[in-house]
């Protein structure tokens, strides 16, 4: 479904959007709910990436999951849909979530580093992701994932807080919120790269180990 954008967007929030505010977290973010988190997100107005977005992209999947997959931002197929992942690279990440038995919405919560689209597909810009940072980690703190996994770049930069190729970030484990982090791939780059897949599920499979159990 999709929402209108709010009318205070282009407008009103202008002056909000400094990069000063935008780094301050929402007021009362940390003890918000589920309700009350989306309506925040739906209505957020704390970077420039809310002017041209249709609709928010808020997160999708089992609100406690011990698995949560963290992307860039949403597509065009995203913010039309308003869900994560629903394009090509979702499907592609549906793939490879069935090839380690996982699935959307059952063991595994998706989300965004930037719940709206940046124009052009762009790679966010770093106070847009800082400005939207404080909603994820709300997300994360609600789910309470057991292991999660940053999708490209700027997931693993975003929450590991380190400048470096891809490359340079993955195969190793990190902590996030104290909950253990692993960096792989994003789908998008996989659909372009198809050999380094072999790479993401080595990825996968650490990212399982990390996560400490087989069943899970
Ligand atoms: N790419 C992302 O990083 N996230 C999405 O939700 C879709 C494509
Ligand atoms: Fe708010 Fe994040 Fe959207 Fe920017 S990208 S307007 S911070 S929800």
């Amino acid at each position: 479904m999709a929402f209108s954008r709010p009318p205070d967007c282009a407008g009103v929030a202008a002056a909000e959007r400094s990069p000063a505010t935008a780094l301050a977290p929402p007021d009362g973010v940390d003890t918000m709910d589920w309700d009350q988190l989306r309506e925040a997100v739906r209505g957020c107005t704390r970077c420039v990436l809310c002017e041209k977005r249709k609709q928010a992209v808020f997160g999708v999947g089992a609100a406690a999951a011990p698995w949560l997959f963290v992307g860039e931002g949403p597509g065009a197929d995203e913010d039309e849909s308003g869900e994560p992942f629903v394009g090509q690279a979702g499907k592609l990440l549906d793939a490879m979530l069935a090839a380690a038995k996982l699935e959307r919405g059952r063991e595994v919560y998706i989300a965004n580093v930037v719940k709206c689209r940046p124009p052009g597909n762009r790679v966010p810009a770093p106070e847009e992701a800082a400005a939207c940072a404080a909603w994820l980690d709300r997300q994360i703190d609600l789910i309470g994932p057991r292991v999660i996994v940053a999708l490209g770049k700027t997931a693993a930069m975003r929450l590991t807080g380190r400048e470096s190729s891809l490359a340079g970030l993955r195969g190793k484990a990190y902590a996030y919120r104290g909950i253990p982090l692993v960096v792989t791939y994003h789908p998008a780059y996989l659909l372009r790269n198809l050999p380094d897949k072999a790479k993401a599920w080595e990825d996968l499979l650490f990212a399982r180990r990390t996560l400490g159990t087989a069943a899970a």
